[in-house]
Order: structure tokens, then C-alpha cells, then sequence
């Protein structure tokens, strides 16, 4: 084991065991579980193919008001892992808590709601609507809640003015910048308020100094709103300003990290 193996796994070790899941050391302290996922296993069977082992149990808290940064190489789990915390997908086995309720006992209408109003969804790809407007498109989540269309729209434009897109409003995605579209899909993936913001790779398909914006109105928006951020990424740059980071390998958690300790191994990560 390399120096820098032995102590990241130390660091790893020393405030979170994943063996017991016990929590101990100074990150942890009076920290509250807004996520928690407990021998999440998904299996993908495609007819014919052999099996794919995505996730082969991951267990994870994740602390209300955190940046967490989810790292790992393509295929290891990453975007798997977000569908199931996210209640977009089912695991094939294990639980999700959120905010201490198991996601698997929810019936539809109340997962609908959860996905509604308690969590905001970024994309790589944006995935916002070509017809709509940037602001219609943030008002969208809204009208799903049952927010009134003057209300909706008054709030939309307050958050264009916080993603900084106020003057684009009227566009269509189509007339935008991708560094523009991503920023009115954090605007929309901010429509109702929610307590967790999860994205999956939201700078990959920008530059390095857009992405770098995008990074930063996340932190911005993680410190005003005290929203939990949790954000799989390639992006280095997202390492520096993340407070841990989970690395994934093989669909399993490697280590996790805290920000201080990734500093000290500048330089050498991945
Ligand atoms: N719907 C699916 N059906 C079958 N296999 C899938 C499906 N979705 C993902 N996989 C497989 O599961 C594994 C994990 O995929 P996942 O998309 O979670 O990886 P990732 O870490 O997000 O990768 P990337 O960094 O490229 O986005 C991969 O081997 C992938 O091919
Ligand atoms: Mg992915």
C-alpha cells in the first residue's frame, strides 16, 4: 500500500467505519442523516447478457447541509448510486432513508412528492424543456406543487436573478449557452425549495472556467440556502471545494474523504 493509500484509508477510518456503520471523530459530531443508504445493491439483468453488479452494497450517511462530491471512474456506480438515493430507481436490495423515512415504503403519490418538493434534480445534459422558456421552465416543478401561475413566475425570476440568467429569462434553451441551460436547471432544481440538491455530473459537459462558475454557484447556493448538495463529478475542481468526497470503485465504497485531507494529497488524486 502506497503512503498515500494508507492514509487515505486511515482518514476514511477515522470518522466513519463502514463495517459497523458507526460513526465517530470530530466530522460526524452533532451532524444530522439527511440521506442514509444501507447495503444498497442493484443488479441490472438484461435479457440474454449476464448480469451487471452496479452497486454491490453501498452504505453511506450523508449529513444535512453538506457538499458531498461522489468520484469514481465511468461505469463504477455513480449515476446508479444518485438513482437510488434520488427515488428514481429501485435498489435490488437495501435501503434509503431520507431524513430517516425508508423511500421503498412510500406509495407513489408520496415518492412523487418527495421527488417534487424535497429533492432538486441537475443533469449533465441540462434536460430542460425546448419549447419552454428559461423561466417556464423553472416555473415548471412549481406548477406540478400547485404554486399559482403569478407566484410561480414572481419566484422564477427571483431565481433567475440568483443563477444570474434574469437577462435571458425569455430565451428558449435553445438560444442559451450550455453554461446558461445549466444554470436555469439549478434555478429550476431550486423551484420548490428543496432540502437536497443531487447532481450528477452538472459541469461534464462544460468548459473548464463555465464549470468552474457552475461549481461555485452550487457552494454559493449550499451556504445561502443550507441546501445538501451531492454532486458525482470528474471534476477536480469540485474536489477543492467539496466538504468529503466519496470515492466509488467496482460499485463499492472505496474510501471517503474529508476536504482538509484531500489538500494534504494535492496533486496525487485519483
Ligand atoms: N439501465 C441499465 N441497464 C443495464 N446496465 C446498466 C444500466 N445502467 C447502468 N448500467 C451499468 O451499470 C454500471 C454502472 O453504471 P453507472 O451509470 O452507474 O456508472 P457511472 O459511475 O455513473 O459512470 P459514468 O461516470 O460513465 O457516468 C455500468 O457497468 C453500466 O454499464
Ligand atoms: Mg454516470
Amino acid at each position: 500500500m502506497s503512503d498515500n493509500q494508507e492514509q487515505a484509508s486511515s482518514v476514511y477510518k477515522g470518522y466513519w467505519d463502514p463495517e459497523s456503520n458507526e460513526r465517530h471523530g470530530q466530522y460526524a459530531h452533532g451532524k444530522e442523516v439527511i440521506v442514509r443508504a444501507h447495503d444498497v445493491k442493484k443488479v441490472y439483468k438484461a435479457n440474454s447478457e449476464s448480469p451487471v453488479h452496479a452497486l454491490r452494497g453501498v452504505t453511506m450517511e450523508i449529513y444535512k447541509g453538506e457538499y458531498l462530491a461522489i468520484m469514481g471512474p465511468s461505469g463504477s456506480g455513480k449515476s446508479t448510486f444518485f438513482n437510488a438515493i434520488g427515488g428514481l430507481d429501485r435498489p435490488s436490495s437495501g435501503q434509503v432513508y431520507i431524513d430517516e423515512v425508508d423511500i421503498a415504503q412510500l406509495d407513489a403519490a408520496e415518492l412523487a412528492w418527495l421527488r417534487c418538493r424535497k429533492i432538486g434534480y441537475i443533469f449533465q445534459s441540462y434536460n430542460l424543456i425546448p419549447v419552454m422558456t428559461a423561466i417556464e421552465n423553472i416555473m415548471l416543478p412549481m406548477t406540478f406543487a400547485g404554486t399559482a401561475g403569478d407566484e410561480a413566475r414572481h419566484k422564477a425570476f427571483d431565481l433567475c436573478k440568483l443563477v444570474g440568467i434574469d437577462h435571458r429569462a425569455d430565451n428558449k434553451p435553445s438560444e442559451l449557452s450550455g453554461g446558461q441551460q445549466q444554470r436555469v436547471a439549478i434555478a429550476r432544481s431550486l423551484a420548490n425549495d428543496p432540502a437536497i440538491i443531487l447532481a450528477d455530473e452538472p459541469t461534464a459537459n462544460l468548459d473548464s472556467k463555465t464549470g468552474l462558475d457552475i461549481i461555485k454557484l452550487l457552494v454559493e447556493l449550499k451556504e445561502q440556502k443550507n441546501v445538501t448538495v451531492i454532486s458525482a463529478t470528474h471534476d477536480h475542481e469540485m474536489l477543492a471545494i467539496s466538504d468529503r468526497v466519496l470515492w466509488i470503485k467496482d460499485g463499492q465504497v472505496d474510501r471517503v474523504e474529508l476536504r482538509e485531507d484531500l489538500k494534504i494529497q494535492k496533486g496525487t488524486i485519483d
